[in-house]
């Protein structure tokens, strides 16, 4: 056996796995430490009960010999698809058939598996920074990265790549930097994907949290870009499914990909669980959307809790308005993992460290607005008496 050379050369552990085990040998060590979580995207509302109630009465279908059922389709059941094309596509002008849409147990694993459909020689262009499983992946594979660097100078939009790039990942709203793209520069990237032959997998978790209007919800608000874009989205970031695993991604037949991911995900992916698949059917409902929206909306507002209290200690502060992450420039003197350091030793208080994200993250921190609004505030005192 000759292990995955790929894999093997990965050095370090995933970023978000590093920051919990730096975190876990602080409290070790100091075991009375409140500490203050403003690193990983993770939840802290709970579900919306409607979308509780679907998910308990889903489990009792299970239960009973007249409403068990076994298998689900390995892309999800016709009725969530349908639903989703209605109320997430449709009202945006937007026509998809039903079997362009695939149901996964969420957005990360897609992510990293849609890369199965591209030949081994193929190269990746990757925003740097970025959410690190893109470039995971792909080094995965043993695959040529172009690095596309976003700083402040380029308002966190990088250029489009000299060469050809065969596959692009796309994230917008951006994780980490908060950025949004116009419909324009959206564009711009659709089009040079069909000049190029290339292929867009557009990362649309953080699409819920856009409150300006003119930008784009979705890839295929751009002209073309159903030939050119696979659209990935996720209910964790707006229903708070990240312990549930519910998600979909969009392989538009014009793509020439869409059977072959149907029998990638026959082969490979029994598909998402009929619980967690009735839970993401109810996001659809008027009661199941009130509650999705007002958790939201407490998101947006401890983004803005953030955003005002970092600025008003003088911090150079991105993001945080049609994203919940929150993208923080360190002061003079540190990396941005001393900066994790720093605050994690003197305030109690974690964020995850920009050059996690690839090297333009260097110098950079970001904060989670996922986190409860009280534990923001908390973190906003500690790192001012600390300044
Ligand atoms: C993060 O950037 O914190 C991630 O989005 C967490 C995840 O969903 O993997």
């Amino acid at each position: 056996m000759n292990s995955n050379p790929y894999l093997q050369q990965m050095k370090g552990s995933y970023l978000f796995t590093e920051i919990v085990n730096r975190t876990k040998a602080y409290t070790a060590s100091h075991p009375d430490a409140r500490v203050l979580r403003l690193g990983v995207g993770d939840i802290t509302r709970p579900i919306p009960e409607p979308l509780i109630r679907a998910m308990h009465e889903a489990v009792e279908e299970l239960a009973h010999g007249g409403t068990f059922r076994g298998y689900g389709p390995e892309e999800g059941y016709e009725w969530l698809r349908q639903a989703i094309i209605e109320h997430d596509y449709r009202p945006r002008g937007i026509d998809l058939e039903a079997d362009e849409v695939f149901i996964s147990d969420g957005a990360g694993s897609d992510l990293g598996n849609l890369s199965e459909l591209f030949a081994p020689d193929n190269s990746v262009a990757i925003l740097d920074p970025s959410y690190p499983a893109y470039v995971d992946t792909s080094r995965m594979a043993g695959r040529e990265i172009i690095f596309l660097p976003s700083h402040a100078e380029n308002a966190f939009v990088p250029a489009l790549p000299a060469q050809k790039a065969d596959i692009i990942y796309l994230c917008f709203p951006n994780n980490p930097t908060g950025t949004v793209l116009t419909r324009e520069q959206l564009q711009q990237w659709v089009d040079y994907a069909r000049e190029n032959k290339s292929i867009i997998i557009f990362d649309s978790a953080y699409e819920a949290f856009i409150e300006e209007p003119g930008i784009p919800h979705s890839i295929y608000e751009t002209e073309g870009a159903k030939e050119v874009a696979i659209e990935v989205r996720s209910f964790s970031k707006s229903a708070g499914f990240t312990a549930v695993r519910c998600g979909y991604t969009v392989v538009p037949r014009q793509t020439g990909l869409q059977g072959m991911w149907l029998r990638r995900q026959c082969t490979k992916f029994n598909g998402a669980s009929y619980i967690s698949q009735k839970g993401a059917l109810a996001c659809y409902t008027p009661e199941g959307r009130r509650g999705i929206l007002d958790n939201l909306a407490a998101y947006k507002q401890t983004a803005q809790v953030l955003s005002d209290g970092l600025r008003s200690m003088g911090y150079d502060v991105f993001g945080g308005v049609n994203a919940p992450y929150i993208w923080c420039r360190v002061p003079q003197g540190y990396t941005s993992w001393s900066f994790f350091d720093h605050l994690l030793n003197e305030c109690q208080v974690v964020c995850t460290p920009g050059a996690g994200f690839g090297a333009s993250g260097e110098g950079y921190v970001r904060f989670s607005a996922f986190s409860k609004r009280e534990d923001c505030e908390e973190a906003l005192l500690r790192m001012q008496h600390v300044k």
